[in-house]
């Protein structure tokens, strides 16, 4: 496990961004998870900037969305397709082909759409590099407390804290969705490589928990002490109840020195 702890959202992004923008001039075919969420938006933004001013090529990545709402369609301002479209996908040359997101209008038949979202990943060869956030609860896609660890793509329930914490997207009076479609904690830890993020004083406790608490399926997050190659990029705010902080920063010091392919 490696921590980088930055200053703020700012350079939390342009982090994270270095970092997937490595991984695709390393494998330009690259299979690339990706996430939502307002931490991920300095993350998009460098890299249309990459994509603009150093013509990074996205043209033979293929990505895969971790979740979705169930019941909003593609156009719907609060939809995680509509997110990826404005704030990424617009404004780089991603082949529309190569995109995957969960479709959150289908209707039935929930477990073999679940199933068909995970054979398309392992047809692909599998997700190269997986970029999450982390919910306030500790979870990571929809995967809410109490989730299998073991858990693949499915239809997830949302806890009543997810659904507060979303209801500020959405208009007065509008109905927020109940479910969701999420990869599962499983599918989650195939990634070879993870990258979590995470910006913020309401993020401190999740992110203490998952990297210094125990492995729980209370905290989905914590399961990502089994993975073997994980970054969690935080900044100040997000990363202030970490105890080991020191001992981080010595681990990232030595890293650069001895396996800087790492970073
Ligand atoms: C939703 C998404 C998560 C994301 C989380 C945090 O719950 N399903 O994948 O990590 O929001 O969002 P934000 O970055 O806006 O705090």
């Amino acid at each position: 496990m490696l921590l980088v702890l930055k200053a703020n959202s700012d350079e939390l992004g342009r982090e994270a961004a270095r970092i997937v923008a490595n991984a695709v001039r390393r494998n330009p075919a690259l299979r690339l998870g990706l996430a939502t969420g307002s931490t991920m938006l300095g993350m998009y933004h460098e890299l249309v900037r990459l994509h603009r001013q150093e013509k990074l090529d996205f043209s033979r990545v293929v990505t895969f969305n971790l979740d979705e709402y169930l019941g909003l369609s593609a156009s719907h301002p609060q939809s995680f397709r509509y997110f990826m479209q404005q704030d990424f996908f617009a404004h780089v040359n991603a082949a529309p082909a190569n995109i995957h997101i969960p479709d959150g209008s289908i209707k039935g038949n929930y477990q073999q759409y679940c199933a068909s979202y995970e054979q398309t990943i392992c047809d692909a060869g599998g997700i190269d590099l997986q970029v999450l956030g982390i919910g306030r609860n500790g979870h990571v896609g929809f995967n809410e407390p109490t989730s299998s660890l073991g858990s693949r793509t499915r239809l997830k329930v949302l806890s009543k804290e997810t659904i507060e914490d979303n209801r500020k997207f959405f208009a007065a009076g509008e109905e927020i969705p109940q479910c969701a479609i999420t990869m599962g904690i499983g599918t989650i830890l195939e990634a070879k490589r993870i990258l979590l993020l995470a910006s913020g004083a309401s993020k401190a406790a999740a992110i203490a928990k998952a990297i210094e608490g125990p492995l729980t399926a209370s905290v989905t997050a914590s399961a990502l002490q089994l993975h073997g190659d994980v970054t969690f990029i935080v900044d100040q705010d997000a990363g202030a109840q970490l105890k080991q902080q020191e001992y981080y920063r010595r681990v990232l010091e030595m890293t650069a020195i001895l396996t800087p392919e790492r970073l």
